[in-house]
């Protein structure tokens, strides 16, 4: 099956005439007619066969877009409206499919659009051109060359902000796949007297205002300037800023450029540097200076801008300084010095800076190659452009103008050239014949201008190099020798100027009529600028410095390779290069991008036609039109052709089968167009005029209207005719399932009738067996009832007869154990005597007392007094006999157990007896006192010899020794006292000297009292008006309260046969001297742990704190 493919055509949709061999008529008017109807439907693009007119537009268009890359990838040039991508890749895939080299030439004046053109050709290759890392790297490196040459070539004109100052051609170099292997960048005449001056409202080259204002404060510091342009002379001012341009992210822009193209970090500073040294050499000012052979001399006024420059480039300040003072003219070997006056002095300064730059710039454009050179040795597939300056006719036209539009002049010959030569290929591989083409060929003004006998270059090199004076009048002079007859020159003073009284044509001035127009050149310079001298001592001081760029851009310094001829003049220097450009252009195909300014003011919309007609003139597009049109207007292939206009003819509609060619020829048979209107080549169908290509369109536009009526008529028909069946089809099944519908719903009602009348049916029915089920089951339930009452009556009666036959039994067995007692009673008491139960009852209690006793023996608890054990009582009646063998069998312990004790333990035992009697419950301290033994003598008076005296002192018998606290009648306060008790007397003595303190007669004491707590105060109370009592009564204290107390009721009763009070109370009076005071005993005082404290409250208390 055969692919269906839209085929397009540039003539889709045309505005206008895409291409302008098509233009009928074709003159200038129509011809900008249709630029400016194109340009004002954003069409900037047109054709003349395959020669691309780009108008600038001004502003951004959306046709660049990625997906515009791929819809003109690989397409034919005419099937899509004119892009500058269409002729990419006509040029790039005739580089890659045909092994073509390629040049594409790009023309126009300055802000016309050439170097956009270029930089959009290059990133179309770049886009359509093979991928992976190091294809990408080469990429990225030749259009990473773009921003850095941009800095340093481009300045703001009045024309353009960013006009290209120099010429550039940039081959690009291709492998056998079409994948990009590197590139070589040629360079044209940099317009180098701009780096010294600029006219108004221009600007200086880009780099120097992006150095000032991008750079960082370090690297401004490093090479000694100020972020301020009016520092600077050769900086103009008035328009240092260019609106829509950010100079320090152009500069960031140019470095980052620099590094992915391969400059190394100090490359790219050394060339700051320079740039810098240029800048500076702008601010060296000289004055004059008399000297003695009445001359004047030029001096630097300040040299602190010289010394930095000297630093910067490192370059012997003397040395400089010298040459800028002096000139060395050197013939064969004799050498002159001369003095340079103030004017020689800034021209010699200029003259560096310009040279310094131009040198510069020549010197990346080298350093790129070198990065980008191809790195292979294989046979390259080559693809240049051209971007270079296009006709220029200024007001003032000097020296470059005249060097630009000679190169214009050599593009369009070889325009001619190659147009003409390769339509004449074309016809002959065509097989058609050639008739002659009348135009216009430039070669003679080539000829006026590049002669070598003869031509204008020539003899202004013969000037420059003529001994004598030589001004640019003179050369004006010699031209109007040698030139005057040439048809194309004219000047004021030729002695043949047809225009002798044309005041149009001033004093020092030419005229050249060039191909694209008349130019009126200024005379003035020309000399100088072929000349483009630097006076040797600057270069041998460039090549002294200590900078290896500086130095290797002056190589002709080097007084070693002195050479004493001329360096070529700059004119043919650049007719030499212009010559080697040509030939290489020629080896290739050319692709022509014609750029056309609109309008002036770089404003978008505006087309001005004034401005536009001419540029179309300079330019000769009006001539290129001829000569493509000077055979046959159109030419198309056979196959493209028939499909384009095969609905035309019956016969070829819609199939033709057969060659291409036959097809057309029965179609254009059929359409009876005129014999010499067209004619068959071999592969193609060329028409003469475009008139016939339109009727031949018309035509095609009324026929697809015709189809496409019929195509609706059928599409309409078939429309109904499927909707008609589709509504058919769609019936069928809606009836159908309404019928299922109608049918389920039917089936559904007498289904749920059905189970409505058979659930009452079998309701009735189960209602039916229930009843009988349930009469049933009464009946079975009445039957037990009666059974069961049956039953129970039955089991009753038995219950009853056994009952009355069991009583009846006991009865007998009971009557008859009557019976039989009183039987054996009435036979058995004539055995029996009066007492004898008596007797029995006696025996049988002495049997039980008799094992009560001897079980006793058995079970009898220790001799211990304090053991409670006793054996349980066996019988109740022994209870009282039990309890009281229980208190003899104890008493018969104690007195054993007394029995043992000596005399003295029994008077021991005897005190602890009354203690107990008298304190036993009374007093809290007594159950500590039952397991001390009384000791009496605490102290040992008699054997202890501090006590000597004391013992001498008391003659009685000492019954108690003990230290006592004797507590302060006045503050409650305790001192030591021995206490002693004797038979009669109670003894107070001092503790450490054993000295009697008080002593009372055992009958002087009343009374003794103590609290019920666990304390040992007491207090001693003496009869009232007694000897002993004059101080008060005693209060003590001690650790044998209890034993002290005992003793003393116990000495008391034994001497004055009188039982001695004691008191036991918590609160009791005590006579002290006249007072009478309470002691009071209070519980709870823990301040001093567990030692009771005492303390005289006032006079009338004395407070005991008990623990
Ligand atoms: N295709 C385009 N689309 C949008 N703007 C464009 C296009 N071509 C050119 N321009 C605008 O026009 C300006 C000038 O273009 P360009 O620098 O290419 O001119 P030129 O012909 O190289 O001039 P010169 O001879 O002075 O170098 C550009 O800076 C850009 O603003
Ligand atoms: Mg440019």
């Amino acid at each position: 099956m055969a692919k269906m493919e839209v085929k397009t055509s540039l003539l889709d949709n045309m505005i206008g005439v895409g291409d302008m061999v098509l233009l009928e008529p074709l003159n200038e008017e129509t011809f900008i007619n249709n630029l400016k109807k194109r340009f004002d439907h954003n069409e900037i693009y047109t054709y003349i066969g395959n020669v691309v007119i780009s108008v600038n537009p001004y502003r951004p268009l959306p046709i660049y877009s990625p997906e515009k890359v791929e819809d003109y990838r690989n397409r034919n040039f005419y099937e899509l409206s004119p892009h500058i991508f269409a002729l990419s890749d006509e040029a790039y895939r005739s580089l890659r499919d045909q092994d073509k080299d390629q040049c594409i030439l790009i023309t126009g004046e300055s802000g016309a659009g050439k170097t956009e053109a270029s930089k959009l050709v290059m990133s179309y290759v770049a886009a359509v051109c093979g991928k992976g890392a190091e294809v990408n790297q080469v990429k990225e490196q030749l259009l990473q060359s773009n921003p850095v040459l941009e800095a340093f070539g481009n300045a703001k004109t009045v024309r353009n902000d960013n006009s290209s100052r120099f010429g550039k051609y940039m081959d690009i170099e291709f492998d056998f796949k079409g994948d990009p292997l590197g590139g070589v960048i040629s360079n044209y005449l940099l317009e180098k007297s701009r780096v010294v001056k600029q006219p108004r409202g221009e600007r200086n080259f880009h780099v120097f205002y992006q150095l000032l204002s991008g750079a960082s404060e370090e690297l401004l510091n490093k090479l000694t300037l100020e972020r301020d342009f009016s520092r600077y002379n050769y900086l103009s001012l008035d328009s240092a800023k260019v609106n829509g341009v950010d100079d320090a992210a152009n500069f960031r822009t140019v470095r980052n450029a620099m590094q992915i193209v391969g400059f190394m970090d100090h490359e790219a500073e050394s060339v700051l540097e320079v740039v810098a040294a240029v800048l500076k050499l702008g601010n060296i000012e000289f004055k004059p200076e008399s000297r003695v052979n009445g001359l004047d001399e030029s001096k630097i006024k300040d040299k602190n801008e010289l010394k930095e420059i000297c630093e910067l480039t490192r370059i012997d300040q003397s040395v400089l300084e010298r040459a800028f003072s002096f000139r060395t003219v050197e013939a064969k070997q004799e050498k002159v010095s001369t003095t340079l006056n103030v004017a020689q002095a800034y021209y010699a300064r200029d003259a560096l800076a310009k040279n310094l730059y131009s040198r510069l710039f020549s010197w990346l454009v080298n350093r790129i190659n070198e990065s980008i050179k191809a790195q292979t040795k294989v046979r390259k597939k080559v693809m240049g452009v051209l971007d270079i300056y296009g006709f220029e006719i200024f007001e003032d036209n000097s020296f470059e103008q005249f060097i630009i539009n000679y190169c214009n002049e050599k593009l369009q010959q070889i325009f001619i050239e190659l147009t003409l030569k390769e339509e004449q290929e074309e016809y002959v591989r065509e097989g058609i014949e050639w008739t002659h083409i009348d135009y216009f060929n430039n070669a003679i003004i080539c000829d006026l201008i590049e002669n070598n006998t003869n031509g204008i270059l020539a003899m202004l090199d013969e000037e420059c190099l003529r001994p004598g004076t030589v001004t640019d009048e003179t050369f004006l002079e010699k031209l109007n020798q040698v030139c005057a007859t040439h048809q194309h020159f004219e000047s004021r003073m030729s002695k043949s100027s047809r225009f002798l009284n044309d005041t149009s044509l001033p004093h020092s001035c030419f005229r050249i009529q060039h191909y694209a127009g008349k130019v009126l050149y200024q005379v003035e310079g020309f000399v100088d600028k072929n000349n483009d001298l630097l006076y040797r001592d600057l270069s041998q001081a460039m090549w002294k410095a200590g900078h290896s760029l500086i130095k290797s851009l002056f190589p002709e310094g080097n007084p070693a390779k002195i050479n004493l001829k001329r360096p070529p003049t700059a004119g043919s220097q650049f007719k030499a290069s212009v010559a080697t450009l040509m030939k290489n252009l020629q080896t290739k195909n050319p692709n022509y991008i014609r750029c056309i300014k609109p309008n002036d003011k770089k404003a978008a919309h505006i087309f001005s036609e004034a401005l536009v007609c001419h540029q179309i003139r300079y330019l000769g597009l009006l001539e290129s039109v001829r000569v493509r049109r000077a055979g046959y207007a159109f030419r198309q292939a056979y196959e493209p052709c028939l499909e384009r206009y095969k609905m035309l003819c019956k016969q070829t509609w819609p199939h033709w089968k057969g060659p291409a060619r036959a097809g057309v020829e029965v179609l254009f048979n059929e359409l009876e167009i005129p014999m010499e209107e067209y004619s068959f080549g071999r592969s193609k169908i060329f028409i003469r005029n475009p008139r016939t290509l339109f009727k031949l369109e018309d035509l095609r536009k009324q026929r697809l209207e015709d189809l496409a009526t019929l195509i609706q008529k059928i599409y309409r028909g078939w429309k109904c005719r499927t909707h008609f069946l589709l509504m058919r089809k769609s019936q069928i099944v809606i009836a159908a399932w309404y019928r299922r519908y109608a049918q389920q719903k039917r089936y559904q009602q007498i289904k749920s009738s059905t189970l409505v009348i058979q659930s009452y049916i079998r309701g009735w029915k189960a209602r039916k067996i229930l009843r009988e089920l349930k009469h049933q089951k009464r009946c079975e339930e009445a039957a037990t009832t009666i059974a069961a009452y049956w039953h129970g009556t039955q089991a009753r009666r038995e219950l009853k007869r056994l009952k009355e036959e069991a009583r009846r039994k006991h009865a007998v067995a009971v009557i008859w154990a009557y019976w039989l007692g009183l039987k054996v009673r009435r036979e058995y008491r004539k055995f029996f005597r009066a007492n004898a139960g008596k007797k029995i009852y006696e025996f049988t209690l002495q049997r039980i007392v008799q094992k009560y006793f001897l079980e006793m023996k058995n079970k009898m608890p220790s001799l211990s007094p304090i053991d409670k054990n006793w054996p349980p009582r066996p019988y109740l009646f022994l209870d009282s006999t039990h309890k009281e063998l229980k208190r003899i069998f104890h008493l018969w312990r104690c007195k054993k157990y007394r029995d043992q004790f000596t005399d003295q333990q029994k008077l021991i035992y005897e005190e602890k007896l009354e203690a107990s009697e008298l304190f036993k419950d009374k007093k809290a301290l007594y159950p500590s006192s039952v397991g001390q033994p009384f000791q009496g003598a605490y102290l040992e008076i008699n054997k202890n010899p501090k006590y000597k005296k004391l013992k001498d002192a008391i003659e009685e018998k000492i019954i108690i020794a003990e230290v006592v606290n004797k507590i302060n009648r006045a503050n409650g306060k305790s001192t030591s006292r021995i206490f002693l008790l004797t038979n009669n007397n109670l003894l107070l003595a001092d503790q450490k000297s054993g000295q009697i303190k008080s002593e009372v007669p055992l009958v002087d004491v009343t009374k003794v009292s103590m609290s019920s707590q666990n304390d040992g105060f007491f207090a001693v109370h003496l009869k009232e008006g007694s000897e002993a009592a004059s101080k008060g009564d005693f209060l003590f204290s001690s650790d044998h309260l209890i034993e002290m107390a005992t003793k003393l009721y116990r000495t008391t009763l034994s001497q004055t046969k009188q039982k001695l009070n004691i008191e036991i109370s918590d609160e009791f009076l005590v006579q002290f001297r006249q007072d009478k005071v309470c002691v009071k005993f209070i519980q709870g005082n823990q301040k001093n742990g567990r030692v009771p404290t005492c303390k005289r409250k006032n006079n009338r208390l004395l407070e005991v704190a008990v623990p």
